[in-house]
């Protein structure tokens, strides 16, 4: 995990006889990712590469064991600061990953149980994976690179992804789907982050007279048959994220695929028109939850992040008219035309950018 180039660039930040650094980590369902941080610049960073993670006792043990693996390089070296992003849901002491499988206890952080090295008392803060994303994109605003890695898809001309007065929404498709808001304070217009966990508000279809009324239907009921026993319309999670594309594909051909979300979009980008449907099936949905967000908080910019929006650039462009047509065909749709929508289109961690951001902060 700590070759000799981390080695020397841990020991170039030594001031004096204070070696203090900072961290960031990423938890995925696979694993996770860690950022290391010269306390005096959050710039001059380094990144010891993936660990591979599925339960609570190896989280822990990966806390344990880059610790350790630090101080044989660089000893009394000291943690400042730090801040865990992580998806799923947060309680008191813990946090349930709902990627790793098995039973709770596999899923469970325990806060408080944290190598206190890496996670010090008073400086740490466990975070929503996308509250991280969304203090990334504050990151990424306040030192004027945003424009490299967003682009605006649709929206009024000017303006910027942060906007100066109000509040915007921070969306990502992942494993599930997750969102966070950064809300700006009416007086200082300062910046208040707050995740959200609008993934599971319940889908719509559109109106009986719309064209695509009973192809929608079809594909809220199957998923509804799938997980709700036909009771309930399902969260959008279900129809916009790495398994809903799966949900989405299934549905298209009324059975199970046994497909995973990368083979569909390898599939799609080969020309496969199931595959493309439910790509395409999965973004308008993604679509739809931007503009109920964009209504329900009252917010003018959307950003949608992550890796998922760069790999999937070729598609997004090709059916941009549909998305934007589906953002704008809206109730209060007057309004609706004041919001500007934004995607990634640059590859960059943005969670890991807001860790960074917050464990410095
Ligand atoms: C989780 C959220 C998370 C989102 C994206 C959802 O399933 O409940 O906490 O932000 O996935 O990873």
């Amino acid at each position: 995990m700590i070759d000799s180039q981390v080695l020397s660039k841990i020991n170039s930040w030594k001031v004096g006889n204070n070696l203090n650094f900072c961290l960031g980590a990423d938890v995925g369902g696979s694993g996770i990712r860690f950022c290391l941080t010269n306390a005096n610049d959050q710039n001059d960073k380094i990144e010891p590469g993936h660990i591979k993670v599925k339960s609570a006792q190896e989280f822990m043990n990966a806390f344990d064991n880059l610790h350790q693996a630090i101080q044989s390089v660089a000893k009394g070296a000291k943690c400042v600061g730090s801040s865990i992003a992580c998806a799923g849901l947060r309680k008191e002491d813990t946090v349930q990953v709902m990627n790793w499988n098995g039973p709770a206890e596999n899923q469970t952080i325990r806060i408080s149980k944290i190598n206190q090295n890496l996670f010090p008392k008073s400086h740490s803060l466990v975070l929503n994976d996308l509250e991280a994303g969304a203090y990334g994109v504050i990151a990424l605003g306040e030192s004027g690179k945003a424009n490299e890695y967003f682009q605006k898809l649709w929206g009024p001309k000017g303006g910027s992804l942060l906007s100066k007065y109000y509040h915007t929404a921070v969306m990502a498709m992942g494993s599930g789907l997750g969102s966070a808001l950064i809300i700006k304070e009416p007086e200082t217009h300062a910046n208040v982050v707050m995740p959200t966990e609008s993934g599971y508000l319940m889908s719509s279809s559109r109106g009986m007279e719309h064209p695509n009324y009973n192809k929608e239907i079809g594909t809220l009921e199957f998923i509804s048959d799938r997980y709700f026993d036909g009771q309930l319309n399902p969260p959008y999670e279900d129809l916009a994220s790495g398994h809903g594309i799966v949900d989405d594909y299934d549905a298209l051909i009324h059975g199970k695929s046994g497909l995973d979300a990368g083979q569909i979009a390898e599939m799609a980008k080969k020309g496969d028109l199931n595959a493309k449907t439910a790509m395409k099936n999965h973004y308008i949905f993604f679509t739809r939850l931007a503009k109920q967000l964009a209504y329900g908080t009252n917010c003018r910019s959307i950003v949608m992040a992550l890796s998922n929006q760069v790999a999937n650039k070729w598609l997004i462009d090709e059916i941009l008219p549909e998305l934007e047509a589906e953002f704008k065909d809206a109730t209060a749709w007057r309004w609706i035309r004041e919001v500007s929508v934004y995607s990634q289109v640059k590859e960059c961690n943005v969670n890991m950018v807001g860790t960074t951001y917050v464990a410095h902060y």
